[in-house]
């Protein structure tokens, strides 16, 4: 593993050619307050005196697209969550401080949804395509010392579809002003490795690209320490390096990392090797990177080894956008999905099927998920009319670049995508029908750049077509890891026909459950829309593990070929969560998925239970259907259950049976004529009892309940409190068909900026101050404001008896 330090040199091309400093250092601003927004296209919007006083003044992260309404005919269709796309620009007026003269300025873009232009005074910086890709440009040039200086953004999604999801539009991600001395490290300029990984040692390599954007030769110290996560400082390098006129220039630093706290996804223990660049003793950049001290490997036999352990991935497959907030990023929303993830076992995140927020691998990092890192869904041949496919040729190499240069340093990310389903695998073109071998030669393009840039982690792609002899992105020979989307039966054959490799499924299941709904398909107009569709060969009238995509599977069908080909390195169902759009099987009425094992709203749905009693281990008891049923009707009770050995389900006190599970039955069942009052359910291991859970009948709509996620919020203006609103009987009982409206009042230090439900056909705006409770529950997602106090959130319906939460600002 040495000999890793000049493989690094080379890799990275070291250019040895050019540099004073000053005393400030680097300043990375959040730029995302007091943006000024024109939905619609408009002449003139990028000169600097253009009259802009009649726009909207908002905060970034922006989606316009989640603010408008649900409409069939909109162009994105419900395939893209039938909300508007269009044209829309962005304008930010700000003045620079005085110290910034003689200083470097960047503007740092994270993601904007899509085909933006932007401007600084007028001046065209550049155009960006690719809606999922961060980017920067500098300003330096065109910037008016002391005076105002205008952004313009003009952001464009009106070609569509472009997409086979919900997309967002906008500048939804974070915007950065970066502000640096003319010696300082370049624009993703760090890169760390750890080449040598065992309990009482590490060697970490890291390599450093500074800019000497100064005319003068000059020397200048680089020194980097690494510090642990309680800034612990552990080892430090110093390289002495002459730069030259305008160059750039790679230095590399070798460290011995002592009795390292390896990085793992129940240990996520984080280091940061913090670089200074010191010119006569005074820095002039200072530049943090984040990382972790881990070993991953995908092995044929073994799966996936982290440190040297085999750890079975239960990964979930992930869009980008956050529900009712949309497209637009927040931290806390995305917490909360993954929160919610981590409870379920999940330890692995697909980013299906692009670049993420950095935010999200920042928090897979520190929350312990491994990561596949997806670049690409579409190469050159397209899935719709104005995707990625117009962009291919100009841009996927310096897109593909970007992706790696900006994620190689996460500990998180343990392998990359370079593709998923694109129709390049087949070797014959579909529109035309002739031969074609181009998915050979992209694939071998894509992998050469990634390794290119990061030799350490392994190529994979998601591919779809492996029941067919052939598949051109597999015989390219370079994908190390084999990614099946679906296809469960033919996993077990996929290392002799393909050659030993390691094996993931990179999707799974694509199976379908709305929350709190146990007749499914219910609804006349849906059911019309169901096409194609694989039904459990187990299905019975009444049990809940029926429904999936053709191409999929059930819940219970792909976990049982996954736990018994113990080879297999891991599994990402698709989803996690429901996103909007993709409403598959479902047409119009519907806009969002039916895939998620948690609904739109959070709100997780049976199928959570399932995998939260294989996943984890801690004890599990859940028992679905809820009880309100006709006297007489004969009910399938299913339960999950785990850390038990047998459950005994009561009805109204008297025992209905002991079950447990048998041979690969992943649930117990007892059939049961409907009777009012209480099922309970008791779990017991060694005759011991684990758990118990009651589901009792219930009464008419009678009382609201509200359930705040967190009752003290920070007065950063961003963070949010996720209100959980119950429909509840007079005694407290869930009404498990209630479908209330409610009505929303916020008063005090924050605002209710969004409504959901979880229902994939309802068409009410999430912005909308009230909301029909789907099955029982609804909610609401309120943002506390910038100062402190208290902010009062009043839920309301007719008949029924109010109820009011108080959260904290601090
Ligand atoms: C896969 C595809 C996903 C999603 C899914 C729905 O084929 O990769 O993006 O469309 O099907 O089942």
């Amino acid at each position: 593993m040495k000999n890793l330090k000049p493989a690094l040199a080379l890799i990275l091309g070291l250019i040895v050619v050019s540099g004073c400093g000053h005393a400030t250092r680097r300043t990375t601003s959040v730029f995302t307050n007091d943006w000024k927004f024109h939905l619609g296209d408009t002449a003139g919007a990028e000169q600097p005196g253009f009259d802009d006083s009649n726009w909207r003044l908002l905060d970034l992260p922006h989606d316009w697209s989640i603010e408008g309404n649900f409409d069939s005919l909109n162009p994105a269709s419900p395939g893209g969550g039938a909300l508007p796309g269009g044209i829309g620009w962005y304008r930010k007026t700000f003045t620079l401080p005085a110290t910034s003269a003689g200083r470097h300025i960047f503007i740092d873009f994270d993601g904007v949804y899509r085909n933006s232009s932007v401007w600084i005074n007028g001046h065209l910086l550049g155009k960006r395509p690719n809606g999922y890709i961060s980017f920067r440009y500098e300003l330096t040039p065109w910037l008016k010392k002391g005076g105002e200086n205008i952004l313009s953004v003009r952001v464009d999604n009106a070609q569509q579809p472009n997409s086979r999801w919900y997309s967002g539009s906008g500048i939804y991600r974070n915007v950065w002003l970066v502000a640096v001395n003319d010696l300082f490290v370049d624009h993703w300029g760090t890169y760390v490795i750890t080449p040598k990984v065992s309990a009482s040692e590490a060697t970490v390599l890291l390599s450093v690209t500074v800019r000497n954007a100064g005319a003068a030769n000059r020397s200048a110290d680089v020194v980097t320490t690494l510090f642990t996560a309680d800034s612990v400082s552990v080892a430090e390098a110093t390289s002495t390096v002459r730069f030259g006129t305008d160059s750039l220039q790679t230095i590399l630093q070798e460290f011995t990392v002592k009795n390292p706290d390896l990085w793992s996804t129940t240990s996520p223990q984080m280091y940061s090797a913090v670089t200074r660049i010191v010119v006569n003793s005074k820095e002039t950049d200072t530049y943090t990177t984040p990382f972790g001290i881990r070993q991953a490997v995908f092995d044929a036999d073994r799966g996936f080894l982290l440190n040297g352990q085999p750890l079975k991935i239960y990964g979930v497959c992930e869009h980008h956008d956050l529900g009712a907030l949309g497209a637009a990023l927040n931290v806390r929303a995305l917490e909360r999905q993954l929160q919610m993830l981590k409870e379920m076992g999940v330890n692995g995140i697909r980013t299906s099927h692009n670049p993420p927020a950095p935010e999200l691998l920042d928090m897979c990092d520190t929350m312990g998920f491994v990561v596949i890192d997806e670049a690409f869904d579409i190469w050159k041949k397209q899935k719709n009319p104005f995707d990625y496919h117009l962009d291919w040729d100009a841009w996927h190499v310096k897109d593909l670049q970007d992706q790696i240069l900006r994620d190689r340093n996460h500990p998180s990310v343990v392998a990359w995508s370079i593709g998923n389903e694109v129709p390049e695998q087949s070797f014959t073109d579909w529109r035309t029908k002739t031969a074609d071998s181009s998915g050979i030669e992209i694939a071998r393009e894509l992998a050469s750049i990634v390794r290119a840039l990061d030799p350490t982690r392994p190529v994979t792609a998601a591919t779809d077509q492996v029941e067919g002899p052939s598949n051109a992105v597999i015989q390219s020979g370079v994908i190390d890891i084999l990614g099946y989307n679906y296809r469960h039966k033919f996993w077990k054959d996929a290392q002799t026909k393909w050659g030993k490799k390691p094996l993931i499924a990179s999707e799974s299941a694509s199976a379908f459950e709305s929350r709190g709904d146990y007749t499914m398909p219910s609804d006349k107009v849906l059911r019309a829309g169901m096409g194609k569709m694989n039904l459990n060969p187990d299905y019975t009238a009444s049990s809940y593990d029926n429904y999936s995509a053709a191409w999929g599977s059930t819940h219970e069908e792909s976990l049982k070929e996954f736990m018994r080909l113990g080879y297999m390195a891991g599994t990402f169902i698709w989803t996690g969560w429901d996103y909007l759009g993709e409403p598959t099987p479902y047409t119009w009425p519907a806009r969002s998925s039916y895939f998620g094992v948690i609904d739109l709203a959070g709100f997780p749905k049976d199928g959570f239970y399932l995998y939260k009693s294989l996943w984890t281990d801690k004890p599990v008891l859940h028992i679905l259907p809820h009880w309100n049923w006709e006297p007489g009707q004969v009910v399938d009770v299913w339960a999950y259950y785990s850390q038990a050995d047998e459950v005994e389900l009561f009805l109204n006190g008297k025992s209905l049976g002991v079950r447990s599970k048998q041979q690969d039955d992943l649930h117990v069942m007892w059939r049961v004529p409907f009777e009012a009052g209480t099922l309970k359910a008791v779990s017991r291991l060694n005759g011991q009892p684990v758990l118990e859970q009651e589901v009792r009948t219930a009464g008419k709509p009678a009382r609201i309940v509200l359930t705040p996620d967190r009752t003290v919020l920070k007065g950063s203006g961003s963070d949010l409190c996720f209100v959980t609103v119950q429909i509840t009987d007079e005694q407290g009982n869930p009404v498990p068909r209630a479908g209330n409206a409610v009505l929303f009042t916020c008063t005090g230090q924050g605002r209710l900026v969004a409504t959901d439900n979880g229902s994939p056909v309802s068409h009410e705006s999430f912005l909308s101050a009230s909301r029909n409770a789907y099955n029982g529950k609804c909610l609401a997602i309120v943002r506390a404001s910038k100062q402190g106090g208290t902010i009062s959130l009043k839920a309301a319906s007719e008949g029924l008896q109010p109820a009011t939460i108080e959260i904290t600002v601090k």
